[in-house]
């Protein structure tokens, strides 16, 4: 688990983090998520205190890391791997070479390095270009390097920043495909740092949403998406603003189902027995933290809305008034 309280960072006058309290659960794929500029590459590094908090705590698997000394900091972040953008391999070295560098500053004996680098080359698929040199690689297999570097020195989280931001939608995919599966079958704990809110609905289990160096909302996305008012649902159905077109005197609702829902029976159901004309405005389906979840948007002609939306939450569903008397 990690554990962020209170934790806060300036540069200047600019505060990157603000009073953040975070709390990422073992063995789960998390998704820190925000616009450029929010603060996520600082939260990161500050996860493995790469860069120290002015303020807060920071606590990764019960051991507190603002409260160690240099030297029990270099052998605790060892727990924590890190994945850059840029890559951050040498080019001086081989695919293995690269691999083996951080086994080789902790001190472990050739023959137990070499074993383990090729192993791990082998968990991200380059097993065969151990030789290789960096420049002979795709952007993608790059990326794949630095997970096995990241890896290599067995770590329990492997934070990623930005990874897959320098890679064209095929490569993202395998490459979250790859941390998938590190996170299911080594149970490591995935931190996801991205802008993409793609990365987040294809694998993320839960994501933070970070605005102005403040964690505005997080939690598990099965939960976000019941969650009225969750910013985060609409940055992950981005259905957009209501068209122009819309009878600005109607009421327009947003209908939030989760866990395979047909949504169409209802909406049809909703129409004929209130004998209303409701118009489809915009519809969208996702698999959302490992299950289908839609958002449906529909104009309500105004003297049925109340009853429509009044029947529509007692039947468990979540409904959002975007525009109309009941908008609040
Ligand atoms: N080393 C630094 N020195 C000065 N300002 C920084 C530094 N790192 C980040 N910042 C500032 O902190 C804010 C958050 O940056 P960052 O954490 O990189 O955001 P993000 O990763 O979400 O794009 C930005 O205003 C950025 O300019
Ligand atoms: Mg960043």
């Amino acid at each position: 688990m990690i554990s962020l309280e209170h934790v806060s960072k300036r540069y200047g006058d600019i505060v990157a983090v603000d009073d953040v309290s975070l709390t990422i659960p073992s063995g789960q794929v998390y998704g820190i998520v925000g616009q450029s500029g929010a603060g996520k590459s600082t939260l990161a590094r500050l996860v493995n205190l790469i860069e120290r908090p002015d303020s807060g705590r920071v606590v990764v698997d019960d051991v507190e890391l603002t409260a160690l000394n240099d030297t029990d900091l270099r052998a605790a972040r060892r727990r924590i791997g890190m994945v850059f953008q840029r890559f951050n391999l040498l080019n001086s070295r081989t695919v293995r070479g690269n691999v083996e560098l951080a086994l080789e500053i902790d001190g472990t004996p050739r023959a137990r390095r070499q074993a383990r680098a090729q192993d791990m080359l082998d968990l991200v698929g380059l097993g065969h270009r151990g030789d290789a040199g960096i420049h002979e690689l795709s952007g993608g297999q790059q990326q794949r390097v630095g997970i096995a570097r990241a890896l290599a020195a067995n770590p329990t989280v492997l934070l990623s920043d930005e990874a897959t931001s320098a890679l064209d939608p095929e490569t993202t995919a395998s490459i979250l495909d790859l941390y998938r599966r590190i996170n299911a079958e080594l149970g490591l704990t995935v931190l996801l740092i991205t802008h993409e809110m793609d990365v987040v609905k294809s694998i993320c289990h839960s994501a933070a949403l970070v605005e102005h160096g403040r964690v505005v909302e997080s939690g598990r996305l099965t939960d976000v998406i019941r969650t009225p008012g969750s910013r985060l649902t609409s940055q992950l159905f981005p259905l957009g603003p209501i068209p122009q077109s819309a009878d600005p005197t109607a009421t327009v609702i947003d209908i939030t189902f989760a866990g395979g829902t047909a949504d169409r029976p209802v909406i049809a159901r909703v129409a004929r027995d209130h004998a209303v004309d409701v118009s489809l405005l915009g519809a969208l389906v996702e698999q959302i933290g490992g299950t289908q979840a839609g958002r449906t948007r529909l104009e309500v002609p105004a003297p049925a809305a109340a009853a429509v939306i009044a029947d529509l939450r007692g039947q468990g569903l979540l409904v959002e008034v975007l525009q109309g008397e009941d908008a609040r």
